[in-house]
């Protein structure tokens, strides 16, 4: 190794991961770890495990067989029980759901964004500056005193990305971020994420889209109609 090259820690581990929703089994042990700084890439076919495998590494379901760790700190239910270590948890780890419907609950687009933020406990000045650094970065500042829920759905996919880029949060989690974006958003989206890779954010992306995956992989994790790991590449 040469003299100044860093050495990359895995940040997320997964150790043959089991998990079924009753007797739907969507993960067959499924093991791969993702390190800091890399974008990994989760494809395969409709119904493979992918989103149940993200809100996995997102704390919001647990591994039933394995285990998987964060920061070489196993993520169990019981601990996610603890309301300081959850809140602690999903600050470090930025998730934008397949389905923006699910994440977006406030009145505004304003107050939707500003909520991350102030949970954080920053003071209002700041939680403003980020509101509206996110919106200009996301260009929907026209936007800012709509209800969420009457939005477009790229118009929604766009507020979500705002509220969790405005948390600063350690790892980016998106499943299908171009899911529902018409070309231009999603020309746009596909830079804006080159360039969180190039700023060296830990990305894990689910999508079926080549060309996006093309362009970010570090690594790219396929999956099958067995709910496993088909391969690494
Ligand atoms: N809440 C649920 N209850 C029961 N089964 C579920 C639930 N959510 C997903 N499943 C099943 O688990 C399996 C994996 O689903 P998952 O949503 O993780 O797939 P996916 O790879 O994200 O698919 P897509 O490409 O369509 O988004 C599928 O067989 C699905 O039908
Ligand atoms: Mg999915």
């Amino acid at each position: 190794m040469k003299k100044n090259e860093a050495v990359e820690f895995p940040i997320m581990e997964l150790k043959n991961v089991c998990f079924a929703y009753g007797r739907q089994v969507a993960l067959r042990n499924v093991s791969f770890s993702v390190n800091q700084k890399e974008t990994v890439v989760i494809t395969g076919p409709n119904g493979c495990g992918k989103s149940t495998l993200l809100k996995l590494m997102n704390g919001l379901i647990f591994a039933q067989e394995g285990n998987y760790s964060f920061a070489n700190d196993e993520i169990t239910e019981k601990k996610m029980q603890n309301q300081l270590y959850a809140k602690a948890f999903h600050q470090k780890i930025g998730y934008v759901f397949q389905n923006s419907d699910v994440q977006l609950f406030c009145g505004s687009v304003k107050e939707e964004i500003e909520f991350g933020p102030l949970q954080m406990g920053l003071d209002y000045k700041e939680v403003a500056k980020r509101r509206d650094d996110v919106a200009k970065l996301f260009r929907i500042e026209h936007l800012l005193e709509r209800a969420p829920y009457h939005l477009s759905g790229g118009e929604k996919r766009k507020v979500a990305l705002a509220c969790v880029l405005s948390m600063n949060p350690e790892v980016l989690v998106m499943d299908e971020p171009l899911a529902g974006l018409d070309k231009k958003s999603q020309m746009w989206l596909m830079e804006f994420l080159q360039y969180m890779k190039k700023s060296k954010k830990t990305m894990i992306i689910s999508t079926h889209n080549e060309e996006l995956t093309d362009l970010l992989k570090d690594r790219v994790v396929e999956m099958n109609e067995a709910y496993t790991i088909q391969r690494i590449l």
